[in-house]
């Protein structure tokens, strides 16, 4: 079947089986190595991409969805002022970063970044929970990621 979707700012036709897993296909046809094969079962986060501004899972998608979309990789994310503030605040925090668990990080945060600040001041440690259900990474700790989501929410559009 045909599909048409919007992908990183460019509108794209693709050829597929309805029931491929969005994560084959964008890698397959445009070679978008952020997008990682892992689990399949969207707990790693490995597979993360942006549709239609919301966190997903591209391994839990089947391409047919992806009609009509728009969808953004972490390799599009990366040219974003977002993605800057997440960045610093990762550095600035020690936040471990390894190019495999990128894609659950960062989206993640960005998540949070776009979170209700009463929220968040209502309950931080669930805040970086949700970093920590969005990737396998184990190699930062609790009061790393906390730190950054702290500086990250300083930074972050008005
Ligand atoms: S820093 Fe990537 S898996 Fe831990």
């Amino acid at each position: 079947m045909r599909i048409n979707f919007n992908l990183n700012g460019t509108d794209v036709e693709i050829s597929a089986l309805p029931n491929e897993r969005l994560s084959h296909v964008l890698r397959k046809e445009f070679a978008l190595s952020s997008i990682k094969l892992s689990c399949f079962d969207g707990q790693s986060g490995v597979s993360n991409i942006l549709m239609n501004d919301k966190v997903v899972s591209a391994s839990l998608i089947p391409v047919f969805k992806a009609e009509g979309k728009n969808i953004i990789s972490l390799e599009h994310f990366k040219s974003t002022e977002d993605y800057k503030i997440i960045s610093t605040a990762f550095d600035q925090a020690g936040v471990k970063t390894c190019g495999y668990c990128d894609a659950g990080k960062y989206f993640a945060a960005y998540s949070i970044l776009n979170s209700s600040m009463e929220t968040l001041h209502l309950d931080m440690e669930k805040s970086v929970r949700r970093i920590l259900s969005g990737t396998m990474c184990r190699c930062s700790s609790l009061d790393d990621l906390i730190s950054a989501v702290e500086k990250m929410m300083k930074h972050r559009r008005k």
